[in-house]
């Protein structure tokens, strides 16, 4: 059994310095932390702690990912029965996307519960609004349901790119001031990787599944995609 570490002590190993979203590392300037960084030789298998920053935004981006995902599961099983009653033959790739998206709901289910990262409190919120989207859209058509789909991957996959980013940047730079990265980052960097494709595969087979041809697309995917990068802002914070 995995000990239940807060996040503090999971970051504090896991956690290089700075990011693309510039997290601070410390209260010294940036010379002076040039300084330091050309003189200092840290032990080897030495771990850099994280700056209360980094924990905050590791804390969130765990928060929002397992709020995303709790949505599109709750999109899926909204649309899936319409969708399927009206055109059997997507029975097969709606399964598919209903159960990678279970699989990534049990992923950050499982890491928040570990780092005893709170949930987002707008649980309840996101809930009805996922099942209504979900089943708004596929009262609408396939295309429609797809067109969904399709707003809601892109900008998910950016989300997670942008994630993805942040943490490169953190180990690039703990490497090159010579400390350890360890697993648990590692570990997430590959998870969030992994994920991010199959949310790109989701939005690929909607674009095949003629989401482009949902009326009116643009408004569509356009209210859609906003609500997407709304409810990522505030699943980050509160
Ligand atoms: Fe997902
Ligand atoms: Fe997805």
């Amino acid at each position: 059994m995995v000990p239940r570490l807060p996040v503090r002590d999971l970051t504090s190993r896991m956690l290089p310095t700075s990011s693309r979203r510039q997290l601070s590392t410390s209260s010294k300037t940036n010379a002076a932390t040039t300084e330091t960084r050309s003189t200092q030789h840290p032990p080897p298998g030495k771990r850099k702690p994280l700056t209360k920053e980094q924990r905050d935004f590791l804390s969130s981006a765990l928060r929002v990912n397992q709020a995303g995902e709790l949505a599109a599961t709750l999109i899926y099983t909204a649309q899936t029965p319409v969708v399927v009653a009206r055109h059997p033959h997507l029975r097969p790739l709606m399964k598919h996307m209903y159960d990678q998206e279970a699989g990534h709901l049990d992923t950050f289910n499982a890491l928040i519960a570990k780092h005893r990262v709170r949930p987002t409190a707008l649980y309840p919120l996101w809930q009805v609004l996922a099942t209504g989207l979900g089943w708004g859209t596929a009262l609408m058509g396939r295309e429609a349901a797809m067109a969904c789909t399709e707003a809601v991957e892109t900008e998910i996959g950016d989300h997670y790119n942008e994630q993805i980013r942040t943490l490169l940047e953190m180990v690039a730079e703990w490497e090159a001031d010579g400390y350890e990265v360890g697993p648990e980052l590692r570990d997430l960097i590959s998870t969030l990787r992994r994920i991010r494709d199959e949310e790109l595969e989701h939005l690929d087979h909607a674009v095949e599944h003629d989401a482009q041809k949902a009326e009116p697309h643009w408004l569509l995917t356009g209210v859609i995609r906003a609500g997407c990068r709304g409810a990522i802002w505030v699943s980050e914070k509160v």
